[in-house]
């Protein structure tokens, strides 16, 4: 008898987690979900992910929620010797930097120790099942703030042929200010190359830029396209921080994003490291996602513009996916930014209806 395929996600509630476990679900795999809802410890009710969990068990086939901290090491060490997965996605995690600086603890146990826990489970009892670490491109700290840069109408772009296509995986990591989120999220990104290197195993670090798509509960410190949508539909003004606005992201489907895991985890590689977000193509100021957004609720987007920058934001930013395509060439982005930008005000509408304590105030 041929055994299923199971797959082993943590943050299993959250954005990109959900994702995973809806893809390979409806794959037929069978998928063990890990998460805690820590998100609503992290940012309060507005973060809260249960509504997700729920959704999934009651709507995806082979779908099993386990109720665990990634911190505790002993139980992280024995669910994964008794699933013995045939891959594990590693996406919890504390996601924002202006939130580490307050809870440092909890930020570095979290991304740090809770990702050093998931590899040693894996070494011991699955070692050639593909492991894949959502890393984030704070990684590369505020270091992309020193590349030259030319003002435009709406927004800042590289004024540097180097970076004509994005930031590649080669931009350095060190020395540079990172905010103590990107500081442990970089512990973990060193680990996961090191146990794929060390131990050769088929380990790989997607640095995000900007994941988003319908299933982010989007709040202020965390996920932008999300919050910005759900500030227009509740007519609640967004604080600009800084840079005129004209700080530019690079935004990927969350879809597109599992994508490139499922094309890992079917021809995967050891220790390796992708830029993964929207590029250049897929990428926005915060301007211009204001005008983005209005053109699908009709809605003017109100705001404030506070002069001072968030510490460490990156100005511009949108990644070089030459390295991916390189390796994984039928992989692309399918989604663009207006697609996105769609998508998540439909989202907002429908959770709104069904009174989803993230949109309270709709
Ligand atoms: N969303 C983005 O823009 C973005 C950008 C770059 C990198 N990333 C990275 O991608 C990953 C996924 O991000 P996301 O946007 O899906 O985040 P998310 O906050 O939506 O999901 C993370 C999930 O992890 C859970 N979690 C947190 N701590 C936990 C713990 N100790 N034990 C068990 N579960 C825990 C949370 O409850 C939440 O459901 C994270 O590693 C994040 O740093 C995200």
């Amino acid at each position: 008898m041929i055994s299923k395929k199971s797959i082993l996600v943590t943050g299993s509630s959250g954005l990109i987690g959900s994702e995973v476990c809806t893809y390979f679900a409806n794959l037929g795999w069978n998928v063990h979900g890990v998460d805690n809802n820590q998100r609503a410890v992290f940012f309060g009710a507005q973060g809260d992910t249960r509504w997700n969990q729920q959704r999934m068990l009651r709507e995806l086939p082979g779908f099993q929620h386990h109720e665990l901290d990634i911190r505790n090491r002993t139980a992280v060490l024995e669910l994964v010797a008794e699933v013995r997965p045939s891959a594990i996605i590693h996406a919890a995690a504390q996601p924002s930097h202006d939130r580490a600086a307050q809870i440092p603890f909890d930020d570095f146990d979290t991304n740090a120790v809770g990702t050093l826990n998931l590899l040693e489970a894996a070494r011991r009892a699955c070692i050639d099942s593909p492991f894949i670490h959502m890393s984030t491109n704070k990684v590369y700290g505020d270091l992309p703030n020193s590349i030259r840069l030319k003002e435009l109408d709406s927004r800042w772009d590289f004024d540097d042929v180097v970076y004509a296509n994005g930031i590649a995986e080669n931009f350095s990591i060190d020395q540079s200010k990172h905010s103590l989120f990107g500081a442990s999220k970089l512990a973990a990104d060193i680990m996961v190359q090191e146990y794929g290197r060390y131990f050769n195993m088929p380990t790989c670090c997607l640095r995000g830029g900007c994941l988003t798509g319908p299933k982010h509960t989007g709040v202020e410190l965390h996920g932008f396209l999300s919050y910005l949508v759900k500030c227009n539909l509740t007519d609640k003004e967004y604080k600009i921080f800084g840079y005129k606005g004209k700080q530019v992201r690079d935004n990927i489907h969350s879809e597109d994003v599992v994508r490139l895991m499922a094309a890992f985890i079917d021809a995967p590689r050891s220790a390796e490291v992708y830029n993964l977000g929207g590029g250049k193509a897929n990428s926005c100021s915060i301007l211009e996602a204001f005008e983005i957004v209005e053109s699908f609720t009709g809605k003017t987007q109100k705001f404030v513009y506070l002069e001072e920058n968030r510490v460490g934001d990156h100005i511009c930013y949108y990644s070089d996916l030459s390295k991916i395509r390189s390796h994984y060439p039928k992989w692309n982005i399918t989604h663009s930014v207006a697609d996105i930008v769609s998508q998540i005000v439909d989202a907002w509408k429908c959770r709104a209806d069904v009174r989803q304590p993230a949109v309270e105030n709709l």
